[in-house]
């Protein structure tokens, strides 16, 4: 297990459409797995995918289960592992809230995401996942999902006036070292 780097924006990288993973039961995955666990833990993310860490497979984690130090005022995310996601929004509704990215550090933007979804996809035992969510927990999911297809949050948000260093953006709330 190893703490990997993660990839900045404008690492075109970050930019490529990820690869549907065919084999679950293989050691590098569980390997890879275990490195984002500690990648995503060590940053205090609220997720990860694996393109972050250079790695072109269509794999997420997201959540811990307990409050995250970076969003203290979002809802409690269940630690998820979701391999080969499908995603379905629940109606039109879209809402807009500030997002950050662990490659994309120090910075934070208002980003508008469906508010309600459908998502689906197996953990890397092949169990099916099969959920109905909504806010935060949605919000967070298109996010991370959006890295399998080579995209950042900037490249969603719709008002760049709303695009900021956490340091300016939020003064004196303790977010300005992620
Ligand atoms: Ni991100």
């Amino acid at each position: 297990m190893s703490l990997r780097r993660v990839l900045r924006m404008g690492d075109p990288q970050l930019l490529q459409v990820s690869e549907p993973v065919r084999n679950l039961d293989s050691p590098e995955l569980l390997e890879l797995l275990a490195d984002m666990r500690e990648t995503m833990a060590a940053l205090s993310g609220a997720g990860l995918a694996a393109p972050q860490i250079g790695v072109p497979w269509r794999i997420v984690i997201f959540g811990t289960g307990v409050p995250n130090p970076r969003y203290p005022e979002a809802e409690i995310v269940p630690a998820t592992v979701l391999i080969n996601p499908q995603l379905q929004p629940l109606g039109e509704q879209m809402q807009q809230d500030w997002e950050g990215c662990l490659s994309v550090p120090g910075m934070r933007g208002l980003v508008p995401r469906y508010q309600q979804l459908h998502y689906r996809g197996v953990d890397e035992q092949g169990r099916a996942i099969d959920r109905r969510v909504s806010g935060f927990h949605a919000r967070v999911v298109q996010h991370e999902v959006d890295h399998l297809d080579g995209i950042l949050y900037p490249m969603r948000m719709t008002d760049m006036s709303q695009f900021g260093f956490n340091e300016e953006l939020f003064p004196g709330q303790g977010l300005e070292d992620e």
